[in-house]
């Protein structure tokens, strides 16, 4: 069965520290996510986006754990103790599986650091949470968002065509996922 905490906990690899949010950080939240290009191939960053943006982001974080809906961290580097992303599960339940979300800073890109953080999030999911796949999609032309996914062993499953708009735009989806088994015998 599923173990959904009320809580978010600290998770540490080698050079990250995800955390919950707290409201303090919404200057930085918006200082990292306002950038076009981080927005770009996300489904839920808004552009502009201001600081009332990552506080209403922020706010709900807290009542979506102890629901056991959406674990929200924010990704932060050990060293600096900076923030320098967002990483989430978002939990359905019924059918035992978790969707795989995470953004990072332009700054800290092509550094390895959403496979560490996402790879961290896998054993937590299927270590804690207890859940039976883990789910992630992304835009077809967001290239190195797949390269993560694949880094991780999880498997392409298709591509729903045309299935988001950004910017206006129609989007095509890339869907991937591990199973509970494949990653444990890993
Ligand atoms: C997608 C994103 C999270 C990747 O973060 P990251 O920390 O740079 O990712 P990593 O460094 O762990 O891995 C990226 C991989 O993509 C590869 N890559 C980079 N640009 C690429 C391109 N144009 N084509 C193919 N692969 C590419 C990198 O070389 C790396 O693979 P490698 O380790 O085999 O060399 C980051 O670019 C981001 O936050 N983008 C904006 C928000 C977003 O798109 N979020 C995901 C929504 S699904």
């Amino acid at each position: 069965m599923l173990h959904l905490p009320s809580t978010c906990p600290e998770l540490k690899t080698k050079r990250l520290l995800l955390r919950p949010f707290v409201l303090e950080d919404a200057p930085r939240v918006t200082e990292i996510a306002q950038d076009r290009e981080v927005a770009d191939t996300t489904q839920s960053i808004p552009h502009p986006y201001t600081i009332e943006d990552a506080r209403n982001w922020i706010l709900p974080q807290y009542r979506d754990t102890q629901e056991g809906r959406l674990y929200t961290w924010a990704i932060t580097l050990q060293s600096s103790q900076e923030i320098i992303g967002a990483t989430n599960l978002e939990i359905h339940a019924q059918y035992r599986w978790a969707d795989l979300g995470y953004w990072l800073g332009k700054n800290y890109w092509g550094q390895g650091y959403a496979t560490e953080s996402a790879r961290c999030l896998l054993e937590y999911s299927f270590k804690v949470l207890q859940v039976h796949r883990v789910q992630a999609y992304h835009m077809s032309r967001n290239a190195p968002s797949g390269r993560v996914l694949q880094k991780l062993n999880m498997r392409y499953e298709g591509t729903r065509r045309q299935a988001m708009i950004k910017w206006g735009i129609f989007e095509d989806l890339d869907y991937y996922a591990i199973l509970r088994d494949k990653y444990l015998r890993h």
